[in-house]
């Protein structure tokens, strides 16, 4: 089994890590009263913390040899293989207050993402002063570094939201394309190239030195209405995407990497990718030649009051500029077919700090 490093240069592994096939994205908020060291202990005991996890290492003692001794490792990932697991920790911009004495750190891009339209966003699945995504290909071993990470931040930092993922809706270089859970393939077309990397996801002059190589992270719990999807012909699905459903071409060409033709003639009001399909509004072509890296993941909480199934895509995107999000956003939820079938209904940005060098902490910087 694969295991990733977590300290290092550049960015904290998770953001350009071929996207494993489980994720569990948790937020926290600080307790009230906690204070700055707090907060640097909370980062350098996590990092340590992951440090040790990725490498499949347990956190401490699973089987503590002192009687009577509460254990400092839960246990249920003993003796797994690390996975593949990578955590990766990010910032809220509520953490860039008094309370911390961070308000002259805050990056001037962090800030709340504003209203955008066709968002139902719920009060309680919203913003957080951390986030923490834990990506693996054993659900269990991300399972456990979330639960053990925020068990040793217990009476610093209380859980807010979390998403439960699995199956990856998103792919990195040399990875299959999976599908997201409408059955399209999603990630055909996504950064895998070092130049758009660098282009468009690392930040390299920041207003904020201690951002300097990190990225942002904007976190989506998109809902989807899975039986009224179930009922739409795969005809229809198809020009809501701009793609086939089998093979997952653009309707202007017949393999899923032939590159969109979003002039070519076709059925729908004279073109073949209909213009407002969720491809034709999203693609650089259409955007300024904007990219952003997307990283989701399918997501169930089960059935909903209703008795209806409850899922949909827990959307992530690292991307240096949190305007081009909004830019596409705006766009999407104003004009995009896929809106009869989806709501946003969470939402975060966050701040991700560049992976720390041997022996350092995440955000260290911070505080220096
Ligand atoms: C492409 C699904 C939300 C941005 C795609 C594709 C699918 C898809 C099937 C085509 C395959 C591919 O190139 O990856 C979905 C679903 C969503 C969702 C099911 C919600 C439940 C979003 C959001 C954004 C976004 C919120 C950004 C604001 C993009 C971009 C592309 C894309 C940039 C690539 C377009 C291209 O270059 O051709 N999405 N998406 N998507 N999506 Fe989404």
């Amino acid at each position: 089994s694969q295991s990733h490093p977590f300290y290092g240069s550049g960015a904290q592994a998770g953001v350009f890590t071929p996207p494993q096939r489980h994720a569990l994205f948790m937020t926290f908020t600080m307790v009230a009263g906690t204070t700055a060291s707090d907060l640097q202990s909370l980062l350098a005991r996590w990092s340590a913390a992951i440090a040790q996890l990725t490498q499949g290492k347990s956190i401490g003692a699973v089987e503590p040899t002192r009687a009577g001794a509460v254990a400092p490792d839960t246990g249920e990932a003993f003796n797994l293989d690390p996975a593949s697991l990578t955590v990766t920790i990010g910032l809220g911009p509520s953490l860039f207050d008094d309370r911390f004495g961070l308000k002259d750190k805050r990056p001037a891009l962090l800030t709340d993402l504003p209203d955008l339209p066709s968002d139902s966003l719920q009060p309680g699945l919203t913003g957080g002063d951390l986030s923490l995504q834990a990506c693996a290909d054993d659900p269990q071993v991300a399972y456990h570094a979330i639960r053990n990470l925020a068990r040793m931040v217990r009476g610093t930092a209380d859980t807010h939201w979390t998403v439960m993922g699995f199956g990856r809706a998103s792919a990195g270089a040399g990875q299959y394309t999976p599908r997201n859970l409408m059955g399209f393939k999603d990630g055909t077309r996504n950064i895998t190239e070092e130049a758009d990397r660098t282009k468009f996801v690392t930040i390299a002059d920041a207003d904020q030195k201690w951002l300097e190589g990190g990225t942002y992270q904007v976190v989506r719990k998109i809902e989807m209405d899975i039986e009224i999807w179930d009922a739409d012909p795969v005809s229809d699905q198809q020009h809501v995407f701009g793609r086939t459903k089998d093979e997952g071409a653009p309707l202007s060409g017949t393999k899923e990497f032939d590159t969109p033709d979003f002039h070519k003639a076709g059925a729908v009001n004279g073109l073949a990718i209909p213009a407002t399909s969720h491809v034709a509004l999203a693609a650089p072509e259409n955007n300024g030649g904007v990219k952003i890296l997307r990283r989701g993941y399918n997501y169930t909480d089960g059935i909903n009051q209703y008795g209806q199934l409850d899922a949909g895509l827990l959307f992530i995107a690292y991307l240096n500029d949190p305007a081009h999000f909004i830019t596409l956003q705006k766009k999407l939820g104003s004009s995009d077919r896929l809106n009869e079938y989806i709501s946003h209904i969470g939402s975060g940005l966050f701040a991700v700090p560049p992976a720390p060098a041997t022996g350092h902490y995440v955000g260290e910087a911070l505080f220096a």
